[in-house]
């Protein structure tokens, strides 16, 4: 028996970095995951993956900005499963521009992923944990959201937004027996960053990647970003029981960066 046997665990963005590392974290501890992400093609490689090491993982597209989205996702969840134990809010999009340079638009796109996401995958879960009495939502926020990045205002801003919405549903919630707390990491090595343009130019300037990692970790005090793996650590522990008296947390896996 394994601490999440039995429990069904919808993790969204999970076809990359934390939200990848966090799915396989689930399935490989008995959970039956559903891999959640608008790359279908994406989460779908990793829920067969998973699935040749005998674990359950399932693919589902999900748009975390649409509502229509998650109602058929929910929908989904209800028809073949009854239940959902915990909802991992982890999709998000990165984004830097001064403010003197962005539109509203990007402004708005940055708000649809990181904060209307959330908000509509914990109203979604909601529906599903409350009549239940249980469950567990977890959502992956940033240290950008505690400490402002010059340049990042959008993704700083949705960020608080998600901190703030933490909390809030946490008093929403308790009366349910349904937790909700946030992680806030600093770096964490994933395509995220990868996909970047200044980061390119870093692994050139600094011969690897590895390299342009340590140079980014700088402002970390313990000198490097974290794996995707250690979030998802983070994420288990606030998932299992033994964080049964935690909700409205905001759990700083950040090599004390926002200190
Ligand atoms: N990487 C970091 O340094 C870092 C630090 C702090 C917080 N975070 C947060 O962690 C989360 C995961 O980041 P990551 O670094 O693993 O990113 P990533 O880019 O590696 O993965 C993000 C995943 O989300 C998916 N996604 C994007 N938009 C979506 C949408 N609208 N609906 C559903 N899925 C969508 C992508 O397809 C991708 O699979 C994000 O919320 C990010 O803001 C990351």
């Amino acid at each position: 028996m394994t601490t999440f046997s039995k429990k069904i665990v919808l993790v969204t963005g999970a076809a990359s970095g934390i939200g990848a590392a966090t799915a396989t974290a689930f399935a490989r501890e008995g959970a039956t995951v559903l891999c959640a992400d608008i790359n279908l093609e994406a989460a779908s490689r990793l829920a067969s993956q998973l699935s040749l090491e005998g674990v359950n993982a399932h693919a589902i597209e999900l748009n975390v900005a649409s509502e229509s989205a998650w109602n058929k996702a929910s929908e989904h969840i209800r028809t073949t499963y009854s239940r959902l134990d915990v909802l991992v809010n982890n999709a998000g999009i990165s984004f830097g521009k001064p403010l003197l340079d962005m539109t509203l638009a990007e402004w708005q796109r940055v708000m649809q992923v990181n904060c209307d996401g959330v908000m509509l995958g914990t109203q979604a879960a909601f529906r599903l944990m409350f009549p239940q009495n249980s469950g567990v939502i977890i959502n992956i926020a940033s240290a950008s959201g505690i400490k402002p990045v010059a340049g990042a205002s959008a993704y700083c801003t949705s960020k608080a937004g998600a901190i703030m919405l933490t909390k809030a549903a946490a008093l929403e919630a308790a009366p349910h027996k349904v937790r909700v707390n946030a992680i806030a990491p600093s770096g964490v090595t994933t395509p995220m960053w990868e996909s970047m343009e200044f980061f390119q130019g870093m692994i050139a300037e600094a011969g690897s990647k590895e390299a342009a990692y340590k140079a980014l970790a700088v402002g970390v005090p313990l000198g490097r970003y974290a794996t995707p793996e250690e979030i998802a650590e983070a994420v288990l522990y606030l998932a299992s029981p033994k964080a049964g008296f935690i909700t409205g947390a905001v759990l700083n896996v950040d090599g004390a960066y926002t200190l």
